[in-house]
């Protein structure tokens, strides 16, 4: 049975069109239900219509407060109903309601190895910092910033001469992998979360 997908993307969106990709390619048991985004102008919605995925926007700055914001965006998810609530470059942190109602439904990518380089730049954190290796991870979210049980991670080389751009650049490629992959397991029902160890079956 073909599982109901969630993506939540706030940018450009070449993740969630890499996930689209390999939807349509038969790659991963699922349906794309909605693409939920905080941002009108962002390129992603340019794609979801494109798949035809309906879009629900959910504008932060059109509410009085980021609890309201909250409460909006978890009915969003809520109505959709997903399996899986996948984060695609999603901008904003989740608050600690929204993480709690979809235990174990709920994914990020980070461009990094974590537990290295949290949060925002990361691509420019390990520039800075002089590592020979960084990369990416696929990660069930949990209320801590990047710290969830990880599901997979690539390694990509960092070269001499590298700046934040031409690393995340590279980091991209292995993301488009690796996120994909990560989703068709789950969707095929092979991750389990025990503790912070995910095993895939
Ligand atoms: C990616 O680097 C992802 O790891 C991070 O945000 C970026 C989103 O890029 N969370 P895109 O919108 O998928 O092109």
């Amino acid at each position: 049975m073909k599982k109901r997908i969630a993506v939540l993307a706030s940018g450009r969106g070449s993740n969630f069109q890499a996930v689209i990709d390999a939807i349509q390619a038969g790659k991963i048991p699922a349906v794309c239900a909605a693409l939920i985004t905080d941002n009108p102008k962002a390129y992603a919605v340019e794609r979801a219509k494109k798949a035809g995925i309906p879009v629900r926007v959910i504008d932060y700055t059109a509410f009085p407060s980021r609890e309201i914001y909250e409460q909006s965006l978890l009915s969003a998810m809520q109505e959709v109903n997903a399996d899986l609530y996948v984060l695609a470059g999603y901008m904003r942190i989740l608050g600690a309601g929204i993480v709690r109602a979809f235990p174990g439904k709920m994914m990020n990518i980070h461009p990094a190895l974590l537990p290295s380089f949290t949060g925002l730049h990361a691509q420019r954190q390990a520039v800075h910092y002089g590592v020979k290796v960084s990369g990416c991870t696929v990660h069930f979210v949990d209320e801590s910033l990047d710290g969830g049980p990880i599901i997979l991670q690539q390694a990509v080389p960092v070269i001499d001469g590298d700046d934040e751009d031409s690393l995340a650049d590279r980091i991209l490629q292995h993301e488009h992998e690796c996120f994909p992959e990560a989703i068709r397991l789950f969707c095929e029902g092979r991750l389990e979360i025990v503790g912070r160890h995910v095993r895939v079956k």
